[in-house]
């Protein structure tokens, strides 16, 4: 069974589909922490209502971004996670943290990477007419939302999709993409380092979430 340490920053919809399927015994995880920069946020009210060890504390509050890293690392440290889910966690995190875990963190992005970057891949997904957006999971680097990705979701983009349409509709494909994701890390089959693998062939694609929320290569 691996520890899995989540940060998030929002509501915690992610966090909340990771906590039930282990819960339920669909990932073969422990769920150790849950990590926040928004000490007010949905996320960290689920975790104090699951009774599970959190720590949410405002930037703010410490000297420099580093520092902040710093003591979120320090706290993700001490529960001893073997992989770190960023769930919605909207912060950048410097590349000495990051190095810390390297390999064993994942991050969800609401876009097919390496489409939309960054903030407002809905709207933007809307703005350049794309015909299909969706989710994709990858491996964290330094590099904001660019190391390799290992699986997708696609949605269509209807007529009249509002950029609020359009999100719903992706976060719907997030949780199950993530959760079987992490569920594949659990089992050993995907593998993050030293480089991306499932079932100990090097990913050439990133896997794709079929309509029965499992992974499959592309034929
Ligand atoms: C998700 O769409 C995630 O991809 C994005 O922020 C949202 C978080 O939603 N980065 P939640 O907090 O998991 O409900």
């Amino acid at each position: 069974m691996i520890r899995i340490a989540v940060l998030a920053s929002g509501r915690g919809s992610n966090f909340a589909a990771l906590r039930d399927a282990c819960a339920a015994g669909r990932i073969d995880g422990q769920m150790v922490g849950l990590f926040s920069d928004k000490p007010a946020c949905g996320a960290v009210a689920l975790a104090a209502a699951a009774g599970l060890p959190h720590w949410a504390q405002a930037p703010s509050g410490f000297e420099n971004r580093v520092a902040f890293d710093h003591a979120l690392f320090d706290a993700m440290t001490a529960v001893q996670p073997d992989l770190i889910v960023c769930a919605g966690y909207m912060r950048i995190i410097g590349a000495t943290a990051v190095a810390r875990f390297t390999g064993r963190m994942l991050n969800i992005h609401p876009s097919l990477l390496p489409r939309h970057p960054g903030l407002h891949t809905h709207a933007r997904a809307l703005a350049a007419g794309d015909a299909e957006h969706g989710t994709t999971v990858h491996v964290v680097t330094p590099e904001l939302d660019a190391g390799p990705a290992l699986a997708q979701a696609r949605v269509p983009v209807r007529p009249g999709d509002s950029a609020a349409d359009l999100a719903a509709r992706v976060l719907q494909r997030e949780h199950p993409l993530l959760v079987a994701c992490v569920a594949e890390v659990a089992s050993g089959r995907l593998q993050l380092s030293p480089v991306p693998a499932w079932c100990g062939q090097p990913l050439r694609a990133p896997l794709s979430l079929r309509a029965d929320n499992t992974l499959g290569l592309e034929p």
